[in-house]
C-alpha cells in the first residue's frame, strides 16, 4: 500500500476520540471513515422523539467531565472534571501538548443524586491531600475514572494525563519535546470513605505498559484492566495513524506489573464489565463492541461482537446489568466543539445494550439529541436505575445534563437500533 505517512498524518485530525481524514482517503478505510465517524446515510433524530424531560446543570466545577461512575451503593456520582477551555491545549491522548494551556484545576467531584437543589444536586469537590502530582504541585489531569464500591470504602481508580518532565532539571518539557516523547500518564488510586468526604491517596500504576491510558476496568481484587486508546504510540505519526492501523489495546495490571492482553484495536475507549462477568471494550473509531472473557492468568478471550454504527464512547454499567455507551452523529460538529467549547452544542446519541436470555444483544437508541439543544457532546452517560435518570457529561462540554423519564423508570422506550451480532 503505497501511503506516506506524514503527508497522512498532516491531513489528519483528531479529537475527543474521533479521527477525521481530511484530503486523503483510500478505499479500504472509506467504510470506516464515511459510515462510521461522518454518520452518513442515518437519521439523526431530535430529543423531542424520546420520552424523557432533560435539562443542564452547569457550575464552575461540572465542567469537561470526562467521564463519570455511579456508587450504586452509596448513591453518589463520582465525576472527572477540568476545564472546558483547557481541554484543546491539553489532552495526551489526542496530541493536544500545550502545557501552559493545561487547566490547573481538575478535580473529582460526589454528586448525591438523591438530594437535588434548585441548580442541579448537592455536589462535593474532593480535596486529594497526599497526592504528590508532579514536583508537589498535587494536580491531577483528569481522563477517565471507574470506582469499586466496598463495604467500608470506595476505591476510585482514575487515567491521570500529567506532563512529561525532564529528569535532569525535573521541569515540564516544552510543546516542541512533548510532540516528540508525550505525556506521561499514570493510573491513580484513591480510596474514599462512604460519604465521600476523606480521600486518601492509595498508590499510582506507572509501568512502560500504561502508555496511552484512556480508561480502566476494575477486577475488585486489586488488579484490573484498561485500555491504551493509542497503544504504545504516546505521540507523533503512528499516534496520528494509530486508529487506522488499529495499534489500541487492551492491558491487564496486578500486583506483579502490566502487560498487554489484546492488541489490533481502532481507538478503544472506556471498557467496561458487564453483570455477565464478560468484558466489554468499545471503540471510536470501528463502530463496535468487542466482548471478552478473561482467563485465570488475566489474558483474555474475545467471544462476541457488537456493531453499533456510531463512533463509540465510555461504557457504563447499570443496576440492571445493562451496559450504557454514548455515541457520537456528527464528527464535523464535535470537532468545531471542542476547540469551541462555548460555541454551538454538537449532536449526541446514547445507547443501551441489554443482553437478552438467548445471549443475544439488543441495542437501543434510547436519547438523540440532533440539534445539540440539551444534551452535552457526551463521552460519558450514566443510568440510575432507582429513578431512571441518565446522567451525561462531555470531555470539552461546559455542563452535565439530567434526563428524567416521562413514565414509569421501567418503561423505557425507544427507537431501536438495528444491530448486527458475530459469532466467533
Ligand atoms: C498555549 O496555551 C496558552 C495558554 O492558554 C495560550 O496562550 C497559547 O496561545 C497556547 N499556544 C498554542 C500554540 O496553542
Ligand atoms: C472516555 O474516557 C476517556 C478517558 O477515559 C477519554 O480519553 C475518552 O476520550 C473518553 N471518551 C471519550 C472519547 O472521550
Ligand atoms: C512519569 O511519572 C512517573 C510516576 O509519577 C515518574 O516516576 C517519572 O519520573 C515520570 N517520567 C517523566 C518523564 O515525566
Ligand atoms: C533536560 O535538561 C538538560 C539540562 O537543561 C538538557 O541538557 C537536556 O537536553 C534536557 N533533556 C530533555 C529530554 O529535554
Amino acid at each position: 500500500m503505497a501511503l506516506n505517512p506524514l503527508a497522512v498524518a498532516s491531513s489528519i485530525i483528531v479529537v475527543g476520540g474521533f479521527v477525521l481524514i481530511g484530503a486523503i482517503l483510500w478505499p479500504i478505510f472509506l467504510r470506516d471513515i464515511i459510515i462510521i465517524t461522518n454518520g452518513l446515510g442515518r437519521t439523526v433524530q431530535p430529543i423531542s422523539d424520546f420520552p424523557y424531560q432533560c435539562r443542564r446543570i452547569s457550575g464552575p466545577d461540572l465542567q469537561a467531565c470526562e467521564d463519570m461512575w455511579l456508587s450504586e451503593r452509596t448513591r453518589q456520582l463520582f465525576l472527572a472534571c477540568s476545564d472546558s477551555a483547557s481541554r484543546k491545549h491539553w489532552m495526551p491522548n489526542i496530541a493536544r501538548f500545550n502545557v501552559s494551556g493545561r487547566s490547573l484545576n481538575d478535580k473529582i467531584i460526589a454528586l448525591d443524586i438523591d438530594k437535588p437543589v434548585d441548580t442541579g444536586f448537592e455536589y462535593r469537590v474532593l480535596e486529594t491531600p497526599g497526592f504528590p502530582g508532579v514536583n508537589g504541585d498535587g494536580r491531577l489531569h483528569l481522563v477517565g475514572m471507574t470506582g469499586v464500591d466496598g463495604k467500608d470504602e470506595i476505591d476510585l481508580y482514575v487515567v491521570n494525563a500529567k506532563p512529561s518532565v525532564n529528569s535532569t532539571t525535573g521541569e515540564f518539557l516544552n510543546q516542541k519535546d512533548h510532540k516528540e516523547v508525550g505525556g506521561n500518564s499514570t493510573i491513580e488510586q484513591f480510596r474514599v470513605n462512604i460519604e465521600a468526604e476523606e480521600v486518601q491517596f492509595v498508590q499510582t500504576f506507572a509501568d512502560p505498559h500504561i502508555s496511552t491510558p484512556n480508561n480502566i476496568a476494575p477486577t475488585g481484587k486489586g488488579s484490573f484492566y484498561f485500555t491504551n486508546d493509542h497503544g504504545p504510540n504516546k505521540a507523533g505519526t503512528w499516534h496520528a495513524l494509530s486508529p487506522i492501523m488499529k495499534n489500541g489495546d487492551v492491558s491487564y495490571c496486578n500486583e506483579g506489573g502490566c502487560r498487554k492482553v489484546d492488541g489490533g484495536h481502532g481507538f478503544p475507549n472506556g471498557l467496561s464489565f458487564g453483570k455477565d462477568g464478560l468484558l466489554y471494550v468499545p471503540s471510536s473509531w470501528a463502530g463496535d463492541l468487542k466482548v471478552y472473557r478473561t482467563l485465570p492468568d488475566g489474558g483474555v478471550k474475545q467471544v462476541d461482537t457488537i456493531y453499533i454504527p456510531y463512533a463509540l464512547d465510555n461504557l457504563s454499567l447499570d443496576g440492571n446489568g445493562d451496559l450504557w455507551v454514548p455515541g457520537l452523529p456528527n464528527i464535523g460538529a464535535t470537532l468545531r466543539a471542542f476547540d469551541n467549547p462555548l460555541g454551538p452544542t454538537p449532536p449526541a446519541t446514547v445507547f443501551r445494550i441489554h443482553k437478552k436470555d438467548d445471549g443475544t444483544y439488543q441495542v437501543d437508541k434510547v436519547l438523540e439529541d440532533s440539534e445539540g439543544k440539551v444534551l452535552p457532546g457526551a463521552t460519558a452517560v450514566v443510568h440510575d436505575v432507582k429513578t431512571g435518570r441518565i446522567f451525561l457529561s462531555g470531555v470539552f462540554s461546559p455542563f452535565i445534563s439530567v434526563c428524567e423519564p416521562m413514565d414509569s423508570p421501567s418503561q423505557e422506550k425507544a427507537g431501536s437500533e438495528s444491530t448486527g451480532r458475530d459469532e466467533l
